[in-house]
């Protein structure tokens, strides 16, 4: 087990996802945890992550002294390296050299952090992104490789097992940076490396059980990855005690709806309550244009329905919730200032509040890609755990304007042609996200002899890694004018198909 104290930057969870990858169980923390929740973690190795702050600056942030006095192997990376410096009796300063992006090392001396990847005299590519750089080292420590910015970067106290790195090995722009990371933690830290999928599995199910003992749990169910996954493993625990709510707003796209009661009930026996509420939702949405006041309108009534349906049920002790890594990281922030609001997402929050129940997070410790490798371990058909992601509010925000039956109906048809397309391309692996949208602009077309005057539709494809930045698919243009034709076509009330080509930012994913 290895804990990672955060400073702040982007890349922080990448450290994580590197280390679980080489199957080293580890947790990201805020810099400034609680002592007594470092010693109840009880690592084996700490690293200190990078961050926007610069160490020069009276107030920056520290780690806590513990961490140094421990005993135990630290890996700084860039301001974790500097800030290690400092905390020890080194020096940093500002410098004009700044290096940002590809960047060159050269290896001077032997590491155990280099072991089997870079030789003293080599030159290697890493990835930096810093201003300020380390100029006197610490008592103890000794420079193993330089770069042009920086003098020191890459250092090491073998004594201690202190190292410090001012490139970051975490992303994919240093290549054998996931081999360094490996080597800090198997070779130095000695973690012997045997987190897996099966293991988490087991050990799951054994702590769902004790903490439900013979309580009921509910859990909202959506088709998505996590609550799916979530509610297969949770019935694995725990059997009849589970039961799933499936609150079916009528905006599913084609099909959804009866897949996922065909999946839970029938193939995996789960108890499954399919409440149809698309006439409370539709009728409460008629003539709401205003984006937020859609998220809001569906994600009260989403509660109520829920809330109604718990009740029928007579209550339960526990309620079951698919959150992920992402969403629990304490993230730190230097902004000060609050955030701003983009979009309120619907199905994070207000649940647990209204019902009053304690919760049952089973993923809580995983990122996406580990849910969607445990869900394939329990059996959770492909179709499911390789779907794209699809929004709480359905395809209510992919209908800018006023929603109605007959534009839902339109959006479903094009989006189900758009998306069997991509599929038989053998595109849908490849990307994020793919869904149509339709606008409330009518516009005049011809077809056969006769002018058309209907609806205009979009096209989007993102590629990510987490939706918090995205870039437009490159399709090429046949496949789009493939698409293109069989929606005008086979869809009535749609005349014309425009691609969406917006990175985020500055535009979202969804359109409201
Ligand atoms: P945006 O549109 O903000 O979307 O770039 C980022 C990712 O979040 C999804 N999304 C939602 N997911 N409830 C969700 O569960 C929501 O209310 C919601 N709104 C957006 C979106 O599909 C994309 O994957």
């Amino acid at each position: 087990r290895v804990l990672i104290l955060d400073f702040g930057s982007q890349v922080t969870q990448l450290i994580a996802r590197r280390l679980r990858e080489s199957g080293v169980y580890c947790e990201i923390v805020p810099y400034n945890v609680d002592p007594a929740r470092i010693r109840s973690f009880n690592p084996r190795a700490f690293i200190l992550s990078g961050g926007p702050a610069s160490v020069t600056d009276g107030n920056a942030p520290r780690a806590p002294q513990e961490v140094f006095e421990a005993g135990l192997p630290i890996l700084g990376i860039c301001y974790g390296e500097q800030l290690m410096c400092t905390q020890l009796g080194g020096e940093v300063q500002g410098s004009d050299l700044r290096e940002f992006g590809r960047a060159w090392l050269d290896v001077k001396e032997p590491c155990a952090l280099f072991r089997g990847i870079w030789s003293p005299g080599a030159r290697e590519q890493v990835w930096m992104s810093h201003g300020d750089r380390v100029t006197r080292l610490p008592p103890g420590f000794r420079a193993v490789a330089t770069s042009e910015g920086a003098p020191f970067a890459a250092i090491a106290d073998d004594h201690r097992r202190f190292y410090g790195v001012q490139f970051h090995p975490e992303v994919v722009h240093t290549p054998h940076g996931a081999q360094l990371l490996r080597n800090f933690t198997h070779s130095i830290a000695g973690c012997s490396g045997t987190w897996t999928m099966a293991g988490f599995r087991a050990s799951q199910i054994r702590r769902i059980r004790e903490q439900v003992g013979d309580g009921r749990v509910i859990c909202g169910l959506s088709g998505g990855v996590d609550s799916s996954v979530a509610a297969v493993l949770i019935h694995e625990a725990i059997g009849e005690q589970l039961t799933c709510i499936f609150v079916d707003h009528g905006l599913l796209r084609a099909g959804e709806a009866e897949a996922v009661a065909r999946t839970f009930r029938d193939r995996f026996n789960i108890r499954l309550v399919h409440r149809d509420a698309s006439d409370l939702f539709l009728s409460a949405l008629e003539g709401v244009t205003d984006p937020e006041v859609k998220r809001k309108t569906i994600g009260r009534l989403f509660i109520d329905v829920f809330d109604e349906e718990a009740h029928k049920l007579g209550g339960a002790d526990f309620l079951a919730q698919g959150t992920l890594y992402p969403d629990v990281i304490e993230s730190v922030s230097f902004t000060g200032g609050p955030s701003v609001t983009i979009k309120s997402h619907h199905n994070v929050g207000g649940l647990p509040e209204r019902m009053r129940m304690r919760l049952v997070e089973p993923l809580r410790e995983l990122f996406k890609d580990e849910v969607r490798a445990l869900g394939r371990e329990l059996g959770v058909p492909d179709d499911i755990v390789g779907r794209h992601p699809f929004p709480g509010p359905g395809l209510a925000i992919r209908i800018p304007g006023a929603i109605t039956r007959e534009k839902l109906e339109m959006l479903r048809r094009a989006d189900a042609i758009y998306l069997e397309e991509i599929r038989s391309a053998g595109l849908y692996d490849a990307i994020w996200q793919a869904f149509a949208v339709l606008l409330p602009v009518r516009t005049v077309g011809v077809m056969g002899d006769g002018r058309t005057y209907d609806h205009a539709c979009a096209l989007r494809a993102v590629t990510s890694t987490d939706g918090m930045t995205a870039d437009v698919y490159p399709f090429d243009m046949g496949f789009l004018t493939r698409v293109a034709n069989r929606i005008v076509n086979e869809v009535r009330g749609i005349n014309r198909v425009t691609y969406d080509i917006t990175s985020k930012p500055p535009g979202t994913i969804e359109w409201e």
